[in-house]
């Protein structure tokens, strides 16, 4: 219930981070299509991650300022959401999804792929700060798996020779 979510801004320290005037109105903007700002949670997140590429703690608690909610609203929905980062990444975030038609149709094979060809694992991003990779759920191509993501864009079916070709698209 709502009620009874915990109002944590004060406890989130917002110091030395300001929404860029462009982002805000962005953001009031994406408010005023709905009757409640919760609605707009999500989009406030990823338009303060389009600029800075992850959302740090310090944000959330100005994203809860701009829409009048509490920190810990805005939390939950950066925790719950996958694609919201909540820690730096690299220029490009390449997801890879480990759900079942893509478990069944070649994920292990494309990780192990991915794994060799950028020299990290999961949650680690290259020495060149060019890619981070991580595992997530569905991305809603099973019909074209093994599915991958780099950072908006979904590929699938991918097999491990795609790949080179594939990241050089993201210098
Ligand atoms: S299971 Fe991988 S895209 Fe749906």
């Amino acid at each position: 219930m709502m009620a009874n979510t915990p109002q944590t801004t004060d406890l989130i320290a917002s110091d030395g981070f300001e929404i860029h005037p462009a982002d805000e109105t962005a953001i009031l903007e994406e408010m005023a299509h709905y009757e409640r700002p919760q609605a707009a949670c999500i989009e406030a997140l990823k338009i303060i991650q389009r600029r800075h590429g992850w959302v740090p703690d310090e944000a959330i608690a100005a994203i809860a300022r701009v829409l009048d909610i509490g920190a810990g609203e805005v939390e939950g929905v950066a925790t719950f959401y996958s694609l919201i980062f909540r820690q730096p990444v690299g220029r490009h975030v390449l997801l890879i999804c480990d759900s079942s038609a893509c478990f069944l149709t070649g994920f292990d094979e494309l990780k192990q792929a991915l794994v060799k060809q950028l020299g990290i694992d999961y949650g680690q991003t290259t020495d060149d700060g060019r890619f981070t990779l991580l595992p997530v759920c569905c991305l809603g191509a099973c019909d074209g798996a093994p599915a991958l993501m780099i950072d908006e864009d979904t590929y699938g079916p991918v097999s491990p020779g795609d790949l080179p070709g594939l990241l050089e698209g993201y210098p």
